[in-house]
């Protein structure tokens, strides 16, 4: 027997200096997602995640708190674990910082960098940032109402001076621009490649500083114990000693590494796609074959972050509505990739829409079909009454479905993946509206084609229970309830081989539905209510300075307020086709990728573009105008343009377009 294929996924490792947020939760479901699939299609599938533990925010807030380091991170680490079980995270290994097995390694890597002469040792000064533990040049800092900040955080950095060893990370610059020229699959999505070359990488590395006299709360350097050792270095090496590098007990290394995909959000691409490479390389060991950078979950304007005080938790989300629907959201709202708005009112229309109106009713009506017609059982395939021209586009596509998913799946679109299955549920839906079984069930001796069509609604809903799984956990056990089915064969990824296999003669069961149509106005009452009623999130310290009311800003007449300008979705949509609109001079027709989905538009720019001019541009539009009936056609938005008015009273007309290659639907704001 030839060995199943492996296959290694990795979170970052959080920092437990808070409890884990909505943001955490987004790249775990994610990681946890794709593990699931991989397993499903019978990979040999290892899933790390874990705690970054050390460092001198850890070490401040444990003071804050009056406990020590590790009995401060015990806690929101046992918090964390709990997190991950409502969540559903079916994780093969946590790895936390703190652990022997960990440390122990960190040790003997960085002797060895010493050993071999990549570490030296030399005197600092540099500004540096505690929250991100980062030192900076005074060119890298950028200015900030008038003060020096850092380029990530943003937050003001202090001089600091110390005896420390470096990385000669300049050492190994070349190579790593060849690298990442030469793989272009490495660093994903591909835009954040050219990031790294051209913003860190091509203006020149510098050695990195790798030890602190500073923090005490870290991997003691042992051959000088007055050092410990950066936490990046500490925290990046989690990767490979969770699987047992540099032990005696290294098999799950051998099998392991090199990770399949270490999934990251975009803020530490760089650590992961310049030091990580440079110390794997320096240790002579193969790359992680990628690095996916994903975008923010943002909150309004801002990043949602613990600092800022803008967090959303799961854990009141999971509580109301289930830990599938919470899921579903995740994966479904944003392109992975780009930056996404959380809001209350989008994660509930969207239970509304996809979940309680697509997905359960074509269930629940299928199931109450075959009770009402077929006393419950799932009726026989009649061979006469096909009707090939009815049936076979909906066979076809449901047939083609998973590998579909899989080409989504494998370049991690998740909410790509997701739309081709609820293309899939939407053509049922279709599908009933256009056989109208309850007109077939009136007429005896349309009863074969009638049992045909159910037939097929119920084994289209066996493939899509198969293939949301890895998103929505627990919801295909339901559906499986419902239809009847209980051999295990067929809720396995092998069994979509082939469309029709759902057997004859089983019995559906109606249940409940599967997820309740909700009354958005009622439930973001009870949301905001429960905000503001909400308890101080368990593990902030108590001594926390309160947090001031924002101030009521007047909002000046003939201005907008933010909130305002926010409502208004401004988004990057790429011209896939344009075409003028026939008896039209006017009008253009465009064909538009938003990320998540196609587009169509009509704007009135005719007379200043050729169509082609525009194909392939990465326009601006606003995606959240209501729909707009011109020349008998649906325009779905609009696009931004500017006007000049020229002297002799004619116009001259530009749309708006990004600078650059930027994802598809992304926000704009
Ligand atoms: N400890 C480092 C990572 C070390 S990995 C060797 C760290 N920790 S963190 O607690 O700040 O977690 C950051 C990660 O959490 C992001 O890279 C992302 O994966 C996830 N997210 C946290 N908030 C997020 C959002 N608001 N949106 C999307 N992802 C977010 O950095």
């Amino acid at each position: 027997m030839p060995d199943k294929k492996t296959y290694y996924i990795t979170t970052p490792i959080y920092y437990p200096s808070g409890n884990m947020t909505i943001g955490h939760t987004y790249t775990t479901v994610a990681a946890d997602t794709m593990a699931r699939f991989k397993k499903m299609q019978g990979y040999d599938t290892y899933f790390l995640t874990g705690t970054d533990e050390h460092g001198q925010k850890i070490e401040k807030k444990a003071a804050e708190a009056g406990v020590t380091p590790i009995q401060y991170v015990d806690k929101i680490v046992a918090e964390t674990k709990e997190l991950w079980k409502l969540m559903n995270i079916d994780y093969d290994d946590f790895i936390r910082t703190s652990e022997d097995r960990h440390v122990r390694i960190v040790q003997k890597i960085f002797k060895q960098f010493y050993d071999q002469g990549d570490i030296y040792k030399a005197e600092y000064e540099g500004m540096y940032c505690t929250p991100c533990e980062s030192f900076w040049t005074p060119t890298q800092l950028v200015e900030k109402d008038g003060q020096k900040v850092c380029p990530d955080c943003g937050r003001p950095c202090q001089p600091m001076k110390e005896e420390s060893y470096f990385f000669r990370m300049n050492k190994y610059q070349d190579w790593m621009i060849d690298y990442i020229e030469s793989h272009p699959d490495f660093i994903q999505p591909a835009s954040r490649a050219n990031e790294m070359l051209n913003n860190f990488l091509r203006p020149g590395l510098q050695d990195l500083c790798v030890s602190r006299t500073s923090v005490k709360w870290g991997v003691p350097v042992d051959f000088d114990p007055k050092h410990t050792v950066y936490v990046w270095i500490d925290a990046l090496s989690n990767y490979i000693t969770a699987l047992g590098y540099g032990t005696d007990h290294d098999e799950l290394f051998r099998k392991f590494w090199p990770a399949d995909v270490h999934l990251v959000g975009k803020e530490i691409v760089r650590f992961h796609t310049i030091y990580w490479p440079i110390m794997l390389h320096a240790l002579g060991l193969p790359l992680p074959k990628q690095v996916f950078g994903h975008g923010w979950l943002m909150f309004g304007a801002d990043r949602m972050s613990k600092s800022k005080g803008n967090v959303v938790y799961p854990e009141p989300i999971v509580a109301h509505y289930g830990v599938d629907a919470l899921r579903y959201y995740l994966m479904r709202e944003m392109p992975f990739g780009a930056d996404g708005n959380y809001t209350n009112e989008s994660f509930l229309t969207r239970i509304n829409a996809d979940l309680a109106n697509d997905l359960g009713n074509l269930v629940s009506r299928t199931v109450a079909m075959i009770e009402k017609y077929f006393d419950g059982i799932v009726p026989v395939w009649d061979e006469n009454a096909v009707d090939e021209q009815m049936d076979n586009p909906l066979r076809e596509h449901c047939a083609a479905l998973p590998s579909l998913v899989e080409e989504q799946m494998d370049k991690l679109q998740f909410s790509q993946a997701l739309v081709e299955i609820w293309k899939v549920i939407g053509e049922c839906n279709k599908y009933i509206d256009g056989t109208q079984p309850w007109v077939l069930g009136r007429d005896p001796e349309k009863r074969g084609r009638l049992g045909n069509v159910l037939l097929i609604l119920a084994e289209c809903i066996r493939f899509v229970a198969v293939l949301i799984g890895p998103v929505m956990p627990n919801t295909p056990a339901r559906i499986f309830e419902q239809l009847g089915v209980t051999d295990e064969a067929l809720k396995s990824w092998d069994s979509l081989n082939c469309f029709g296999k759902l057997p004859e003669g089983i019995r559906v069961h109606k249940g409940d539905a599967l997820f309740l149509r909700l009354d958005v106005k009622k439930e973001l009452e009870i949301l905001a209510a429960e905000k503001k009623m909400a308890p101080a999130p368990k593990a902030e310290p108590q001594a926390a300075a309160p947090k001031k009311e924002a101030p009521k800003v007047e909002i000046p007449e003939g201005c907008v307020s933010i909130d305002e300008f926010f409502r208004c979705k401004l988004r990057v949509a790429k011209v896939l086709a344009c075409e003028p609109v026939k008896k039209s001079d006017k009008l253009l027709k465009f064909d538009l990728d938003l990320g998540s989905e196609r587009r169509t538009i009509l704007s009135g720019i005719a007379k200043f573009y050729k169509p082609e001019e525009l194909i392939g541009k990465n326009l601006v539009i606003i995606a959240n105008l209501p729909p707009r009936k011109m020349m008998g056609l649906e325009s779905n938005g609009m696009i931004l343009s500017a006007v000049e008015e020229k002297e002799d009273g004619s116009e001259y007309l530009r749309v708006l377009t990004i600078d650059g290659d930027i994802a598809p639907g992304s926000e704009v704001g």
